[in-house]
């Protein structure tokens, strides 16, 4: 298996688009193998047909949480990265906001997070020496969440919060855990969250953010750079990248 072969095992979920994608090809080399999860087995395939590096694929809603543990044989014994890029954006005023939909975010953005982790620390022997790296992906919204967002907005905050308590937790087992913001990125959530909120050019959000938006592969890069060796004095932190945030008053 690819543990034999020193590459790197590294899980990504949310592969089949945008952030994750770009993740994927951003590591998508001989030195990785890559653990792809997303919602449609059809979706994977076409992307580990486009990739280089050796991939396992793994085909799971999320937010059923309760299938989590089940994938726990599908996954390498020895596990260096997992970054939970799997999302989904919610604007909803607050007459629209209700328990089932706060929970269907929590379970995709915290639960599954937490339910992955525990498989990873499960596998994980304190005499392990191998560093695992974990990334969250949070967003600017847990600080600054805009009109419509409490339930992703919370959700993020929420997940901020396990990364700080895990970070602590897991330290023993040579786990290092870190969230990371983005403003806004050009991805499909971001083109649904612009039908959302009724806009309809590009340029108008390029405009709502002081540097422009960012291309998922600008993401990607700070991700893969958390994932390495080279950020392992890094742990605990909820890392901005946002072209500086706001330049109205969007959020
Ligand atoms: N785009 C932004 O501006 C922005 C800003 C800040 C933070 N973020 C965060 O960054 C992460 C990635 O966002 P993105 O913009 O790359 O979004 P995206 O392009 O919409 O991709 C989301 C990914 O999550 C997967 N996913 C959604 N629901 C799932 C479920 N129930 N089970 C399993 N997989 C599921 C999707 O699978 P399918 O392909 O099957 O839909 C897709 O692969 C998210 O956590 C998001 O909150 C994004």
């Amino acid at each position: 298996m690819s543990e034999a072969s020193g590459k790197k095992n590294i899980i990504i979920t949310g592969a089949t688009s945008g952030i994750g994608r770009a993740l994927a090809a951003r590591l998508d080399d001989d030195a990785h193998h890559l653990v792809l999860i997303g919602r449609s087995q059809d979706k994977l395939d076409a992307l580990a047909g486009q990739l280089r590096a050796s991939t396992t694929l793994i085909a799971l809603d999320l937010a059923e949480v309760e299938q989590i543990p089940a994938i726990a044989p599908q996954l390498p014994g020895r596990i260096d990265g997992f970054v939970h890029a799997a999302g989904v954006e919610s604007v909803e005023p607050i007459k629209l906001v209700s328990y089932a939909k706060f929970d269907a975010i929590m379970r995709l953005h915290v639960y599954a997070f937490v339910e992955l982790l525990k498989l990873i620390e499960k596998s994980k022997k304190r005499s392990d020496d191998y560093l695992t790296s974990v990334v969250a992906l949070s967003s600017i919204a847990s600080d600054n969440g805009g009109v419509g967002q409490t339930m992703y907005a919370a959700s993020k905050a929420a997940l901020e919060a396990a990364v700080r308590v895990l970070t602590k937790e897991l330290a023993a087992k040579r786990i290092r855990i870190n969230a990371v913001k983005p403003g806004i990125v050009d991805t499909d959530m971001t083109r649904r969250w612009m039908r959302k909120i009724g806009v309809a050019d590009i340029a108008d959000v390029q405009a709502m953010q002081l540097n422009g938006i960012a291309e998922p592969s600008e993401i990607a890069e700070l991700i893969a750079f958390l994932l390495s060796n080279g950020a392992r004095h890094i742990a605990g932190t909820q890392i901005k990248i946002d072209g500086g945030g706001p330049a109205g008053k969007v959020f």
